[in-house]
């Protein structure tokens, strides 16, 4: 029997607004931003092979799990977590495996707020023509001078951090559902357009071989490592986003269909942003390796030497802005409904509150590109140490705990019928990839990650 429980927040309209909303949580700068950086700095298809792999093996499954836990449960994820361990009899201290996804949530949306912030700024400067017949060095030398300067950077952010709350004070399914459902679209159409431009660089086979033409020589520990948590990180698991969302998941849903198009979808928007980015890049002698800085020192000059690119530049950047927004909204919400569910605020308090928080710990990261740039423990920067820390070992522990909860603990005919795959092969493959192959492989990261295992 599937649960009858509902949630206290609500409840998606249709499968077609969970698959959006789940979709728009899982596109944003994760695919736009930092994948292709990523594969920059980890030598393209070696990076991109092992992503592929970790989607399949690990990210499908994976979400499976979390969108059933999250249905069941019906609650914010610490307290389905509690409830699903009592259902089963286990220890009610699974319940903080919810609170520290929790956690990880409010960390990762204090630095992302600051690259939100970033996208914004860019879409302003893009359209005060700032960028207007720039080289490809003043582009960069503006994108310095713009992340130097400790009060604008701060300004951007404190202003995306305000946007989010607006939108999760108004609560998910309103605004957001329809909002996603023109803008996602769109998104799509200006990458694609994007790749279009590329395609006239002349540099396009250079960026497609970039991306695919395998060479294991530059597949390192470091690399796989990185992309197991890019593959985390792009899907938005291991922390509790995709278990809010499940639990607003009407009953009868099919978990493992809607699971596998959203992670369709989501890497489909990253492969193809490689391939609008990296043309760009070799057309213009930049470095593929040059890290969080890559689109913002790219796509202005990209902007620049296009017909009407000022326009398709904005439109752009904000783009890119509503797709960290879509996805803002789904880190926060972990902590919204926890401060609701618990001390009974009203949705309103709860998203000022967590904001409030979020927006003081996203100080740290404003400040690591300006004034506080030479502090650095293990030689990394509090935004580089914050992204290692959340990316390389929360996330992949938060997967580890609740693959094995969903994989060993919780009862088979509860996964069997939440998922509904009535124990046939389709059951087998993904309980199997969920007791052995997932904790395994995040096993292996965690223990790479912290430096167990060189
Ligand atoms: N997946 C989003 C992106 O690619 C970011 C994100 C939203 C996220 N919710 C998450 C990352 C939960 C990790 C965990 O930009």
């Amino acid at each position: 029997m599937t649960s009858e429980r509902t949630s206290l927040h609500g409840q998606w309209s249709s499968r077609w607004t969970f698959i959006l909303a789940t979709t728009g949580a899982a596109v944003g700068l994760g695919n736009i931003w930092k994948f292709p950086y990523l594969a920059g700095e980890h030598g393209g298809s070696a990076f991109v092979l092992v992503y592929l792999i970790c989607v399949a093996l690990l990210g499908i499954p994976m979400m499976m799990a979390e969108v059933m836990l999250g249905r069941r449960g019906r609650q914010t994820p610490m307290y389905t977590m509690r409830s699903l361990a009592e259902e089963t009899h286990r220890s009610r201290h699974w319940q903080w495996l919810g609170f520290a996804g929790t956690l990880t949530g409010v960390l990762i949306l204090s630095y992302y707020s600051v690259i939100g912030g970033w996208t914004l700024a860019y879409a302003f400067r893009t359209g005060t023509g700032a960028f207007h017949d720039a080289s490809a060095e003043g582009v960069s030398g503006l994108f310095n001078d713009f992340v130097g300067d400790p009060l604008a950077v701060f300004g951007w952010h404190s202003l995306f951090m305000l946007m989010t709350m607006v939108v999760v004070a108004f609560g998910v399914q309103k605004g957001l559902e329809r909002a996603t459902k023109y803008l996602m679209p769109a998104l799509v159409v200006l990458l694609l357009g994007l790749v279009g431009y590329s395609a006239t660089t002349g540099y396009m086979l250079e960026g497609v071989a970039f991306i695919f033409a395998p060479d294991f020589s530059r597949l390192t520990g470091t690399s796989m490592l990185a992309a197991m948590g890019q593959a985390f990180f792009s899907l938005s698991l291991g922390m509790g986003t995709i278990m809010i969302y499940g639990s607003y998941l009407p009953a009868g849903v099919s978990i493992a269909r809607t699971s596998i198009i959203v992670a369709l979808a989501d890497t489909s928007i990253a492969v193809i942003a490689g391939l609008a980015i990296f043309p760009i890049v070799f057309a213009n002698g930049l470095e593929p390796g040059a890290g969080p800085s890559l689109i913002f020192e790219t796509l202005p000059l990209a902007f620049a030497q296009m017909t009407g690119g000022i326009l398709i530049g904005v439109m752009f950047f904000i783009l890119l802005l509503v797709a960290a927004w879509t996805s803002s909204i789904s880190l926060i919400e972990p902590a919204v409904t926890l401060l609701v569910e618990k001390f009974r605020m009203t949705r309103l308090r709860a998203s000022v509150l967590s904001g409030l928080v979020t927006w003081v710990l996203g100080l740290g990261t404003v400040f690591s590109f300006n004034i506080w740039a030479d502090y650095r423990i293990f030689d990394k920067n509090f935004f580089d140490l914050l992204d290692f820390l959340t990316s390389n070992i929360m996330l992949p522990l938060g997967g580890l705990f609740i693959a094995v909860f969903c994989g060993w603990l919780l009862a088979r005919e509860v996964s069997q019928t939440e998922l509904r795959l009535d124990g046939g092969p389709g059951f087998h493959l993904w309980h199997g990839l969920i007791r052995y192959v997932a904790p395994i492989a995040m096993l292996i990261v965690f223990a790479y990650a912290v430096g167990v295992i060189r």
